[in-house]
C-alpha cells in the first residue's frame, strides 16, 4: 500500500462546496476521503458521487448501529454507491454484523460491484476507562472490551476494525495478519488532542500494526494543511 492510500483524510465540515474543494485541493496527496455524519446529513449521496467524480475513493463513516435488517439495507445502499469503505458497530453484535455481511456479498455478486471493506468500530477513540465502565456499565477492562468487538467483528466476517492505534498490536495478535485495522485518534507530536483520549502519532500507530491512519483535524485545522500533510506522509514513510 502507498503513503497516499495508507493516509484518509476526514471531511469533517458541513458543507458540501467546501468538502468538494478539499478534496481537489488534497487530491494528489490522498487517495481516500471520509465522509462522516455532519457531512453525509447535509449533503447526502452526492459529497458521495462528488467524490467519485474525482477519481477518488469514500470510506462511509456511518457507524451503522441497528436492528440487522435495517444495517444489512443500509450496507447495500453503501454498496449501490459504489463506497470503497464503510463501518457498523460492533456493538450491535454478531447477528447484525453477519446479515450486513451476507447481504453485501450477495448484491456484489448478483450486480458486478466490487465488494466493499466492511469494518467494525470497536470502542470509539474518544472514550477512555473510565467512560466505558461508569457511564456505559462494561465491567471489564477498555482493552478487554476491543479484543472481544474485534472478535467478534472477525467471527462475523467483517473485513477489519476501527480502533485506537493504541489496541493495534493486541488486535493484530489476536485477529491475525489479514485483518484491517483503521486508526483514527491519530495526532503528530505537533498537534493538539482536542477530544481524543487513546492517541497515538502516526509512525507510531502505524509500527503498532495499524494499515490505514484516519486524520481530520490535525490536519484541516493547521495553519498549513499542505505542509501537515507532506510532515505526516514524511513520518508514514519513516514508519
Ligand atoms: O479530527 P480527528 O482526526 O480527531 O478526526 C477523527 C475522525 O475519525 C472523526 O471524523 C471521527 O468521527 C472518526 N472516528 C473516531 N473514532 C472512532 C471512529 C471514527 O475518531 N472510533
Amino acid at each position: 500500500m502507498t503513503t497516499e492510500e495508507k493516509l484518509i483524510l476526514a471531511l469533517d465540515v458541513a458543507d458540501c462546496d467546501y468538502a468538494v474543494e478539499l478534496v481537489e485541493r488534497f487530491s494528489s496527496h490522498i487517495e481516500t476521503f471520509k465522509v462522516g455524519l455532519e457531512l453525509h446529513t447535509r449533503a447526502g449521496s452526492k459529497i458521495i458521487d462528488e467524490i467519485h467524480k474525482r477519481g477518488k475513493k469514500v470510506f462511509l463513516d456511518l457507524k451503522f448501529h441497528d436492528i440487522p435488517t435495517t444495517v444489512a439495507k443500509a450496507g447495500v445502499a453503501a454498496v449501490r454507491q459504489g463506497v470503497y469503505m464503510f463501518n457498523v458497530h460492533a456493538s450491535g453484535g454478531q447477528d447484525m454484523m453477519m446479515r450486513c455481511r451476507d447481504e453485501v456479498v450477495n448484491v456484489c455478486l448478483r450486480e458486478n460491484i466490487a465488494k466493499p471493506r466492511i469494518i467494525a468500530v470497536t470502542v470509539l477513540t474518544s472514550m477512555s476507562q473510565d467512560v466505558l465502565r461508569h457511564e456505559v456499565g462494561i465491567q471489564h477492562s477498555l482493552k478487554t472490551h476491543v479484543r472481544h468487538l474485534a472478535g467478534l467483528a472477525l467471527k462475523a466476517g467483517l473485513d477489519g476494525v476501527v480502533a485506537s492505534a493504541q489496541e493495534a498490536a493486541m488486535i493484530r495478535g489476536h485477529c491475525g495478519r489479514g485483518f484491517l485495522i483503521v486508526a483514527p485518534g491519530i495526532r503528530p507530536s505537533w498537534s493538539s488532542a482536542d477530544d481524543q483520549h487513546r492517541m497515538t502519532t502516526p509512525k507510531h500507530a502505524l509500527r503498532e500494526g495499524a494499515d490505514y491512519l484516519v486524520m481530520g483535524r490535525a490536519i484541516l485545522n493547521s495553519d498549513n494543511p499542505l505542509r501537515a500533510i507532506e510532515l505526516i506522509r514524511a513520518e508514514i514513510a519513516q514508519a
